[in-house]
């Protein structure tokens, strides 16, 4: 797939930037083109560019949806998060729909025409978050990607244009940490991807960025956490699904590795911080959180707050602490024993994989289980990179039961959790 889409890229006379800058930032002109903005980091991105006073103009690239037009649908998202909705409203923003994989990404040839002449950076953020599919259904976002190179290598500023990848840790899954941590640099042993169609497929962009002749950086990304103001974490992925399944089993599992999750906005200013910066971008950098916590703190927070907010009565105890191998067990019993009695959640077309029409159904938990025995498997990443350029990220504070707490308010408030579920099915099923 890597030489399939940097078919012609070789021609061109530009070898890859990765440590000669060719643009200057420019104080008042940054025109930025968004892609994947109705998303959850999408929208943090769109409304931190929509307030910068050096961006003169943000379009945003979306797909088009049948059911919501586009403006509902980033409006929805900044209303879920609490961001300033009157962003929207900027005469800076320009909302474009189409389809990545057409010529001229599906968009008229005057708008095509606008962006080669006025583009300074582009910030490709869409991608289906989805772990259990295999390369070959993410050869959309492939051709995608290379699109928007096309695009940046056509436009009259081809040698201004920066190019931000939003990439991510699974691509670094296979890594062998004896050679010490994942390095931020273009790794070219294809292998150290292999693991999962969805860390494959960001590995095979990389690749082909590398190959642009573009001033490219590829962000490796950890755990998004929800974050400022209000905590907002979308209820139907995987971590919210977790805290559910401990209120219902009445018991929280204790994993012994760290958290290096970092939060919403957290991500969003350094990605700013990063595509605006005055010096040479080098070709990639790990966004790790630099000050983890033990995960076990993270769930005694949660189980905390889900005491405080919901349990009336009930000590902290009672939301006891079981090994991570027995609460696998539960949540596997718990499948089996729903397993004719399926409880629908609405689950959405981008939730990780997680396509299952009931919660407990033994597949659903089956991903459920392996994501959550997987954890401690992640590899090492050097941050050196990321902490240099952004200020944000070398100062980050770490993660704390304040946010925590926000977390499990946001899934009380969405309606996702409720008093009545508690040990539901340890008292049905007696686990
Ligand atoms: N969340 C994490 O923990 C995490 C960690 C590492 C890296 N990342 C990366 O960070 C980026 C943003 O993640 P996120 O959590 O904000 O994801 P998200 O909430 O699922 O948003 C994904 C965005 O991509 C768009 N998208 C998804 N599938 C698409 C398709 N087939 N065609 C066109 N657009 C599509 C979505 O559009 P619709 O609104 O139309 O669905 C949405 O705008 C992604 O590149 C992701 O891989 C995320």
């Amino acid at each position: 797939m890597v030489s399939k889409y940097s078919a012609g890229l070789d021609d061109n006379d530009n070898s890859p930037t990765s440590s000669c800058s060719r643009r200057k930032p420019s104080a008042v002109n940054e025109i930025v083109l968004l892609t994947g903005s109705t998303g959850n980091l999408g929208c943090y991105i769109l409304a931190s560019l929509l307030s910068k006073d050096h961006v003169r103009r943000v379009y945003t690239f979306n797909r088009k949806s049948t059911d919501r037009n586009i403006m509902e649908r980033h409006k929805d998202q900044f209303e879920d998060k609490e961001l300033n909705v009157a962003l929207l409203s900027s005469p800076k923003l320009v909302l474009l729909e189409g389809d990545i994989t057409l010529p001229g990404l599906g968009l008229s040839e005057k708008v095509i025409n606008k962006l080669q002449q006025e583009l300074t950076a582009i910030i490709h953020n869409a991608w289906y978050s989805n772990f259990s599919l295999p390369l070959s259904s993410f050869e959309y976002h492939i051709k995608g990607t290379r699109a928007l190179i096309d695009l940046a290598r056509s436009s009259e500023r081809r040698n201004a244009i920066r190019f931000l990848f939003t990439s991510s840790i699974t691509m670094t899954q296979n890594w062998d940490e004896s050679q010490g941590p994942y390095p931020e640099t273009l790794v070219m042993d294809a292998m150290t991807a292999v693991g999962g169609g969805y860390g494959e497929s960001k590995y095979v962009a990389e690749r082909i960025l590398a190959k642009s002749g573009l001033e490219v950086i590829s962000l490796r990304i950890g755990q998004i956490c929800g974050g400022e103001p209000n905590g907002a974490w979308k209820p139907s992925e995987w971590f919210p699904i977790c805290v559910k399944a401990c209120w219902y089993l009445g018991a929280i599992f204790e994993p012994s590795h760290e958290s290096n999750w970092m939060t919403m906005n957290s991500i969003s200013d350094i990605v700013l911080e990063i595509v605006f910066h005055k010096d040479p971008l080098p070709f990639a950098a790990n966004l790790t959180h630099p000050r983890p916590v033990s995960s076990a703190f993270v769930l005694h927070a949660v189980r905390d707050a889900l005491i405080q907010e919901l349990g009336h009565g009930l000590s902290p105890e009672s939301l006891r602490q079981v090994s991570v191998k027995d609460w696998i067990d539960m949540l596997e019993r718990s499948a089996i024993m729903h397993h004719a009695e399926p409880r629908n959640i609405s689950v959405s077309r981008r939730d990780y994989g997680i396509t299952s029409p009931s919660f407990y159904s033994f597949n659903f938990q089956r991903l459920l289980s392996r994501v959550i025995s997987k954890l401690p498997s992640f590899v090492t990443l050097d941050i050196s990179n990321a902490i240099k350029l952004s200020e944000r990220m070398k100062t980050l504070e770490p993660i704390d039961a304040k946010l925590v707490w926000k977390w499990v308010k946001f899934w009380i408030a969405s309606g996702d959790l409720s008093q009545s579920g508690f040990c539901e099915d340890r008292s049905r099923a007696h686990l």
